[in-house]
């Protein structure tokens, strides 16, 4: 079965055809990272823009890298939840008119099911059932993921994302927008124990997670040392801020690893690129005597081959949308 699918949830447009949930034949992404950058994050309405832009040449681009025609598609399958709402809405009214046109089965797929299905593009044994973290720009989940289209988040974010206390952090340092891969490469070179930055746990939720204390703990470190006029070592707050997230993953992981039992861990998500993480989460995953899989740092970020992948699961268990498909924004603990 070959699936056409389009991501256009937040800044990355992207067309992408994979045959049976597996194998990747084409996959198309357009950043629009330099038109976001100089505003420092992401602005909405220019991404809604962009994504308009963008996705037919895209999609023209993975039907010809594939040397496929779309008749030869087996079905359409579009991001639908969660994020930006006019982004999504952009994909979702184009994958719907393209389903529609062509009487082919339409398949929405959720963003953080996607981010998981990138595992399954690079690691054909994979299957659930396993453990899965998604951390991302926009999310920060902890689910068990039962069977291909079963999923039961456990721990979530309070309140932001690992990926945006990343990103508010490095903004403040004076790195440009996303700031994550920097912060990565400033970090392999600073001491990690220099700066005591807050782990915050959530009374009585041992897998929910929470950035915002620690967002503000360094951005109030770098503000009070420009007040003093003090230099700072912007190797160590990078090392030591991404000590205190790799704590927080490692430990919402070893109770989760503990207590659910499941034979695997799958990472995922843009912020799942981190070096530090991936180290830390090894480590953990090696002395708990459970697999790990990660995407390759290239399946990281955004892209529509991972809801191409997850898509054919969708299908095989006959979960079809229809023409009165919406986007849905916001991301809660069901990941249907
Ligand atoms: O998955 P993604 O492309 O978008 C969302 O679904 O949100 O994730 C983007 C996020 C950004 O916050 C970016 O700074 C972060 O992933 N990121 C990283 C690294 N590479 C990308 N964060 C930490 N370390 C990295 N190496
Ligand atoms: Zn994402």
């Amino acid at each position: 079965m070959k699936i056409l699918a389009i991501e256009s949830s937040c800044d990355e447009t992207s067309a992408a055809i994979v045959e049976d949930g597996r194998r990747t034949l084409s996959c198309k992404i357009l950043s629009q990272i330099d038109i976001h950058k100089r505003f420092g994050g992401v602005v909405p309405e220019i991404a809604s823009r962009a994504h308009i832009e963008a996705v037919v040449s895209l999609t023209e681009g993975a039907l010809a890298d594939a040397e496929m025609t779309l008749p030869e598609v087996d079905a359409i399958a579009v991001t639908y939840s969660p994020g930006l709402v006019g982004a999504l809405l952009v994909g979702v009214n184009f994958a719907k008119s393209l389903a529609y046109a062509t009487h082919k089965p339409l398949i929405a797929v959720n963003h953080i099911r996607g981010h998981v299905a990138a595992n399954y593009l690079a690691h054909p044994e994979l299957k659930p059932p396993f453990l899965a973290l998604v951390i991302s720009g926009g999310h920060t989940s902890l689910m068990k993921v039962n069977s291909f289209t079963d999923y039961e988040t456990v721990g979530i974010t309070r309140d932001d994302a690992a990926g945006e206390a990343f990103d508010k952090v490095a903004r403040v340092m004076g790195i440009g927008y996303p700031g994550g891969a920097e912060m990565d490469a400033l970090a392999n070179i600073g001491n990690s124990k220099a700066i005591a930055f807050p782990r915050a746990i959530v009374k009585d939720a041992p897998y929910d997670f929470s950035y915002s204390g620690l967002k503000t703990a360094v951005v109030n470190y770098l503000h009070n040392a420009e007040q003093k006029g003090e230099e700072i070592c912007r190797e160590d707050v990078a090392a030591s801020f991404s000590a205190a997230v790799c704590d927080t993953v490692q430990n919402r992981l070893s109770h989760a690893i503990d207590d659910f039992k499941m034979p695997a861990v799958v990472l995922a998500g843009g912020v799942s690129a981190n070096s530090h993480i991936r180290k830390c989460v090894e480590e953990l995953c090696k002395s708990k005597g459970v697999s790990l899989y990660m995407p390759p740092l290239s399946l990281c970020g955004d892209n529509a081959a991972m809801i191409a992948s997850q898509a054919y699961y969708e299908a095989k268990a006959e979960n079809f949308a229809n023409i009165t498909l919406n986007a849905v924004p916001v991301n809660n603990k069901f990941v249907k």
